[in-house]
């Protein structure tokens, strides 16, 4: 048990009246037992993690969600006994006052990114902002790579010509170290910059939590980029050659129009995708789907399955106990899955979700984020603790026993790739394929509808700063990690 702690934030630069609005005063009364009673799911999933001198944190999350994050790290801190001080001046960042002990970025919801603060740049001259921030990395110790970046919000936007422009002149301070030591620079605003390193297990797999992922050309629906992220994000590297390999078998729940049997497919998968919508027909032809017009609610596979994914838009309890149903009857080995979060107090759903999947953690892990190609709604991923038993060869086990379901099409032995429908196009594309010009669209910009906008999987203009997600230049990247 730790001791109870106070804490204070030091000062963000912002108004206090913005202070305010994103200080909130949820979790009280009732709330606040009923998140204790709850907090220690949370505790559970903890690990043993090293605790070090108190440092304040900041936390990147999705513009909208600061609340939602507030209320996650309180009851995190809750279950430890401590009670620190937690607060939002800013769209899509929470900063937690110095604290000792810190979240691992893996037990967190709603947080794509953290950074342990050693220095704090409060009003930077705009004159010369390197010398500063670069003798502020001088303190933070030798780094093999440095990572800048801004939060995700429209207000950040503008600084992108700025974190390029800085980032040229202070990459020159990362040095071979012999690991893959970081240190991490957040402008905040052109005046405010947070200088520090990764938790000790490592931040963000992509810096600010946000994945370079390239639409794939012949996916129906923005909504495959969702998918990939999850199992990019979610799954551990051993996990992904582990479950995700040609000749397993997957059902899609509110599959149409398909954009994650997309991603099953391209991985040679076999789907039984379940929706009373259209699949896409070029996915239909790959020879690895099989479309069934049926309740997803209602759907029982006639034999187990290696992966259930499910995008249907339900309530989040629904779905929970609907995935809880199918681990409990052995219907699945895996799954990802998506909650709709359109209320208000998420963390509490999630945490009522979170209480209904809790019978699946004796054999499964949980993991859950809310992933930068989300919107308003969180992807959960449900995978084995034993991963043995998904290595075992294809054709093993009852859901492999040769014996062809209704939900294992035969393979044909010509599967064409989703993209390819004719066959004729010769070599594999990759999936990390830019989007065709004038198609791509901003990640979380509603499915089918292309908007103009440019994504963050697309290149961005010549000559320009980037934001995060786009690709690195030739100078390197504003959201990759520099060496
Ligand atoms: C967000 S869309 C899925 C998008 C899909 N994952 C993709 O990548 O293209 C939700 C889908 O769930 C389907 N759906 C909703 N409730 C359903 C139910 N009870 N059974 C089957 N499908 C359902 C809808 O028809 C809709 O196509």
């Amino acid at each position: 048990m730790f001791e109870e702690q106070q804490g204070s934030s030091k000062s963000s630069g912002a108004s206090s009246a913005l202070q305010e609005a994103f200080v909130v005063p949820s979790l009280l009364g009732n709330d606040v037992r009923r998140a204790a009673e709850q907090a220690p799911l949370y505790r559970e999933r903890s690990e043993v993690h090293p605790s070090s001198t108190a440092h304040p944190l900041a936390l990147l999350c999705r513009v909208g969600f600061e609340p939602d994050l507030i209320d996650e790290l309180r009851a995190w801190f809750a279950a430890r006994s401590l009670v620190v001080e937690i607060h939002s001046a800013q769209e899509a960042v929470v900063r937690v006052a110095a604290v000792a002990v810190a979240p691992r970025l893996a037990e967190l919801v709603f947080a794509r990114d953290l950074l342990v603060v050693e220095q704090e740049l409060s009003d930077l001259d705009v004159k010369d902002r390197v010398t500063p921030i670069g003798r502020a990395l001088g303190l933070v110790g030798a780094f093999a790579q440095l990572v800048m970046l801004t939060p995700d919000s429209e207000s950040t936007k503008p600084l992108a010509p700025l974190l390029t422009a800085l980032e040229a002149r202070l990459r020159k301070q990362a040095t071979a170290t012999g690991d893959d030591s970081a240190a991490s620079v957040w402008m905040l605003s052109g005046t405010h910059a947070l200088v520090g390193r990764p938790p000790a297990d490592g931040g963000a797999r992509y810096p600010g939590g946000v994945p370079r992922l390239k639409f794939p050309r012949g996916a129906p629906s923005r909504s495959t980029l969702k998918l990939d992220e999850a199992f990019q994000v979610l799954l551990t590297e051993a996990e992904r050659s582990a479950l995700l390999r040609p000749g397993l078998t997957a059902v899609d729940l509110g599959a149409a129009p398909g954009g994650w049997t997309y991603q099953l497919v391209m991985r040679q998968m076999r789907v039984t995708a379940i929706d009373n919508g259209r699949v896409d027909a070029t996915l239909m032809a790959s020879g690895l789907v099989t479309h069934l017009r049926e309740d997803g609610f209602r759907y029982r596979p006639a034999r187990p399955v290696d992966w259930l994914v499910c995008d249907m838009v339900e309530k989040p309890g629904r779905v929970a106990e609907l995935v809880a149903r199918w681990f409990a009857s052995g219907w699945c080995h895996a799954a990802v899955f998506n909650l709709k979060l359109p209320m208000k107090k998420r963390f509490e759903a999630w945490l009522q979700a979170l209480q209904v999947l809790r019978p699946l953690a004796a054999k499964q892990h949980i993991r859950a984020r809310q992933l930068y190609h989300d919107r308003e709604e969180i992807t959960v991923a449900v995978v084995p603790t034993e991963l043995r038993r998904a290595l075992a060869p294809v054709g093993a086990g009852s859901a492999r026993d040769g014996k062809r379901s209704r939900v294992e099409p035969a393979p044909t032995g010509k599967t064409r790739r989703p993209d390819s429908p004719s066959g004729k196009t010769g070599g594999k594309r990759s999936r990390a394929e830019p989007a065709p010009t004038g198609k791509a669209r901003r990640p979380g910009s509603p499915s089918g509808k292309t908007g103009g906008k440019r994504s963050r999987a697309e290149p961005a203009p010549t000559g320009k700063a980037r934001r995060p997600g786009s690709p690195p230049s030739k100078t390197g990247s504003r959201r990759s990690r520099t060496r």
